[in-house]
């Protein structure tokens, strides 16, 4: 059975889509799952770190989601298979404000393909708005990268809370995989500190049945490789195959695949 798990934070930067490219990698090349990665962004930094130039496409989700095209698809990229955004699914959010059913545009067209992948992971939009919604009601699973730094962590699982509350009336059996710490610097103690009411606060949240079963992951340290790496549009696997920070994604990987 195949899963549909969105990498979500309505915080840019924080590193949704280097985990979404690097969790890819891991579930595909080296675990041999057919993986389907969905780009939900209309700044397309998935796409971009998977070596296409988005201004050079012909076909996008964005023609999927507004003329209910197929899903647009480019084969084998790391392992993996792609569904490429660019700039124009910028417009979608407006363009399908009037049009019916426009929370379920994502989820009606990943239906189509499901059945010819193992996993899917939808890198989303940095935002709350009508993209994000389309991504939460598609997705069966949340995974919530969060990054270790001083600004309020407790804010942002509240509205992460809310954010998912909003997505139950539509997708009422929406779950948190978990949520995964990152740009851990273990030097300072504001990302221990940060680290720590990560945890608390996913931890309180345990008596919320979608919470129930959400695990706080290991956290992904920041490390310039992770840049590197994208800039040459490989998974860090590939770039630095010995790198410490490959075991926290190793972790990740496995529990993912443990999915009920
Ligand atoms: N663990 C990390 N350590 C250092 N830099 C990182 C790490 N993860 C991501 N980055 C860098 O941070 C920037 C934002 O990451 P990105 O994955 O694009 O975040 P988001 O998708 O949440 O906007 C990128 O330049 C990326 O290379
Ligand atoms: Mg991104």
């Amino acid at each position: 059975m195949s899963q549909i798990i969105a990498l979500f934070n309505m915080s840019g930067g924080v590193g949704k889509s280097t985990l979404t490219m690097n969790l890819g990698f891991h579930l595909a090349a080296q675990e041999k799952n057919r993986v389907l990665l969905v780009d939900m962004d209309p700044q397309a930094s998935l796409t971009t770190f998977m070596g296409l130039g988005p201004f050079d496409l012909q076909q996008t989700i964005y023609d999927s989601l507004l003329k209910r095209d197929p899903l647009a698809i480019i084969p084998d990229l790391l392992g993996c298979d792609l569904a490429p955004a660019n700039i124009f699914l910028s417009q979608a959010e407006l363009q399908l404000a009037s049009e019916l059913r426009r929370e379920y545009r994502l989820a009606e067209t990943l239906k189509a393909v499901q059945p010819n992948y193992d996993f899917v992971l939808i890198d989303c939009p940095p935002s709350l708005g009508l993209l994000s919604v389309n991504c939460l009601v598609a997705a069966q699973y949340l995974l919530i990268p969060i990054q270790t730094e001083y600004k309020s962590v407790e804010a942002t699982v509240n509205l992460l809370q809310t954010t998912h509350e909003i997505a139950q009336v539509v997708n009422p059996t929406l779950k948190i995989a978990g949520a995964v710490p990152t740009m851990y610097d273990e030097r300072t103690s504001q990302a221990k500190r940060a680290l720590q009411t990560i945890t608390e606060v996913f931890l309180s949240l345990k008596t919320n049945k979608s919470f129930a079963d959400t695990i706080v992951f290991p956290p992904i340290p920041r490390r310039t490789d992770f840049a590197n790496a994208t800039a040459e549009h490989l998974p860090l696997a590939q770039y630095s195959p010995r790198h410490p920070a490959l075991e926290s994604l190793e972790i990740i990987t496995q529990a993912i695949q443990q999915l009920p």
